[in-house]
């Protein structure tokens, strides 16, 4: 029997672009979401509205991580064999600092609730959506899987870090095949709102000043999300009995410099604001993606300038459509 992909955060960003992959490959999907209204649930609607127009082989069950009914509810929905791609989240490094406890209900206690009832089933493999974040305060650039000494520094971050240690007890105790896959900054078309460069785009556009913390030289190691759902679906075609892989652009682009590529591909220049770094914030982040390519074969194609075209370029079509 074809193995079905249970996966969580199918309306959210990431989660929407790997479904439509994994539908145009002929796979089986059964998403879970529940819409809520970390950014606006509506831009959610439309991305699970593109998926179930391709038809029965998407499936959506609306509900909770937090709710073992829900969590019920979804696997049974399930025929025969399944692999998890759990993305469903609380994402975001401030709002973390603000709502600790949210973070750990859904991120933690949603994963467990999640895995308790997957394992109960025919469970064939996991794949963990886990996050760059985890390596907090490190200054050995760039970051390696081997690196054992991360100092989180966030709530969220935290979240992340136990989310992996999470599958391996479940890879331990249960047997389960899980990939933990640490993205770095992730961003294309039907990016979150509220992530920097969606934020920043739509203020440059309309005019409005953009806030930058710290003097701009903070660096982020941009990922397009094709090249993560590439990843993720190397991920799911070659179980591991258990391995944390980072997936990362690979390369290095100061906020500066994002700005200034973002200025250039909308064609208006940026009203700037510095104020002070925040708290919880890293100050560079770099992806040695060795092991991705050794485990996968992951050559991320997408440099920074083409990728925020392609983003830009939806950014404009799609502001345009609401205005027109
Ligand atoms: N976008 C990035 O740059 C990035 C970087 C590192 C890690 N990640 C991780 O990747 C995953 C996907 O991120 P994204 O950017 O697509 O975020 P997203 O917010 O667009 O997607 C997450 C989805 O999970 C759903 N969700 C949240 N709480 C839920 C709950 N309690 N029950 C059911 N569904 C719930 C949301 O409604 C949303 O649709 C997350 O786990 C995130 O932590 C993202």
């Amino acid at each position: 029997m074809e193995t079905t992909i249970v996966l969580t955060g199918a309306a959210g960003f990431i989660g929407s672009h790997l479904a439509e992959r994994l539908l145009g490959e002929g796979r089986r999907v059964v998403g879970f979401d529940n819409f809520n209204d970390f950014y606006d649930p509506a831009i959610k609607r439309d991305n699970v509205a593109r998926l179930e127009a391709r038809g029965a082989d998407f499936r959506l069950v609306e509900g909770d991580l937090r709710s073992t009914d829900d969590v019920e509810r979804l696997f049974e929905a399930v025929d025969g064999p399944f692999v998890v791609v759990h993305l469903a989240a609380m994402a975001g490094v401030r709002p973390s600092l603000e709502d600790p406890m949210l973070y750990q209900m859904v991120n933690v206690t949603g994963t467990y609730t999640l895995l308790e009832a997957a394992r109960r089933r025919d469970f064939a493999g996991y794949v963990f959506g886990s996050s760059s974040s985890v390596y907090g305060g490190s200054s050995r650039l760039p970051f390696s899987e081997e690196d054992d000494t991360l100092d989180p520094l966030s709530p969220y971050a935290a979240t992340k870090l136990l989310g992996e240690q999470i599958a391996f007890v479940y890879h331990v105790c249960h047997g389960i095949p899980a990939t933990c896959l640490r993205f770095f900054t992730v961003y294309g078309p039907r990016q979150r709102p509220e992530m920097a460069i969606h934020q920043f785009a739509r203020k440059i556009h309309t005019g409005e000043e953009i806030t930058l913390f710290g003097d701009g030289t903070t660096t982020r190691d941009y990922t397009f999300v094709d090249d993560i759902v590439d990843g993720i679906t190397a991920a799911i075609a070659r179980p591991q009995p258990f391995e944390i892989v980072n997936l990362g652009g690979g390369n290095r682009v100061s906020l500066a410099e994002m700005v200034a590529h973002l200025e250039r591909a909308l064609g208006t220049k940026a009203k700037i604001k510095n104020v002070p770094a925040h708290l919880g914030d890293m100050q560079h982040t770099l992806a040695d993606v060795t092991k991705a390519a050794r485990l996968f074969d992951y050559a991320p194609s997408h440099p920074f300038e083409r990728g925020i075209d392609a983003f830009a370029q939806w950014f404009l079509a799609q502001d345009e459509a609401r205005v027109g």
